[in-house]
Order: structure tokens, then sequence, then C-alpha cells
């Protein structure tokens, strides 16, 4: 399976960015992250990693992950997740599985505006509050969901 692991604006430098909220660690962690999940099942999977700050940009690129053939996408839209009407529509037609991924817990914060998805209703689910490792859980359940859907 070909998973599309995709970052949006602002998530460019992970470690680095108010280390308090998001950790230290970056996207570098994920695969070894995925291995110790999947165990011998990671074998099978190929992580594609990307990163836009741009709403257009992370469109352009779903419809290239639709062209591509991508088997599933994870995905942390970052502050657009709140406010993008467009990504939700991109979502809704693409029709490839995708988990919905946030590093911290956006119901714990105190922005009511973090607490509403746009793009919620389009993914199998969604996983927030695990740090960098939230993006491993979000890898593993959607390849045991892909293989389910296999057999
Ligand atoms: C985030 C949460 C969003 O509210 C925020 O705008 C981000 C990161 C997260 O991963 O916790 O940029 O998606």
């Amino acid at each position: 399976h070909t998973i599309l692991v995709l970052n949006g604006p602002n998530l460019g430098h992970l470690g680095v960015r108010q280390p308090e909220i998001y950790g230290s660690r970056g996207m570098d962690d994920v695969p070894a992250l995925v291995d110790s999940l999947l165990g011998t099942a990671s074998g099978s999977v190929q992580l594609v990693f990307d990163q836009k700050n741009g709403e257009g940009e992370l469109i352009d690129r779903l419809e290239k992950a639709r062209e591509d053939g991508v088997d599933g996408i994870v995905f942390n839209a970052g502050a657009y997740t709140h406010t993008s009407l467009a990504l939700a529509d991109c979502l809704a037609w693409i029709r490839i599985p995708f988990v919905e991924v946030h590093i911290s817990n956006v119901w714990a914060r105190p922005e009511e505006i973090r607490h509403h998805s746009w793009i919620a209703r389009h993914a199998v689910g969604v996983i927030a509050g695990f740090g960098i490792e939230s993006y491993a859980l979000a890898v593993a359940a959607l390849v045991r969901r892909l293989e389910e859907a296999q057999a």
C-alpha cells in the first residue's frame, strides 16, 4: 500500500515550532514508529511524505494523489481543518480513504474554532493528541483497514 502522509500549513518545522504544544520530534521519527506498530506488516507499506503551506497547493497535491492511485492518506491539514470548505470539497470527491490527524488534542485547546473540523465527515477516522505518534497510529490503522477491505 502507498500511503501519502500530508502536512498542511505551519507543519514544515515540527520539532522546532512551539515544542510545548507540538513536541520536539519531527516527521523523521514517523517511519520507525510505524515499523514498531505494524511489525513485519510494515514491509508492504510505502510512505510518501509531503508538506504544503497553501490551501490550493494542498488541493493540487490531493488531486495528484488521486491521479497517482495512492491507496490512503494520513492528513494533518493544520488550521485549514477548521476553516477550509474547499479542502473538504476536495476530500469529498477524490474518494481516497484518509485519516485526519492532529498532533495536539484539538478539543483540549482553548480556541473554540479548533473544536470544529470541516474535513472530519469525509475521514475514516480522526486521531489527535498523541504528538508525532498520531501519524504512526493513523498509518497503522489505515493500513489495517485497507487490508480488511482487500480480504
Ligand atoms: C494541528 C492543530 C491545528 O488547530 C493547528 O492549526 C495546527 C496543528 C495539530 O496537529 O495539532 O497547525 O493540526
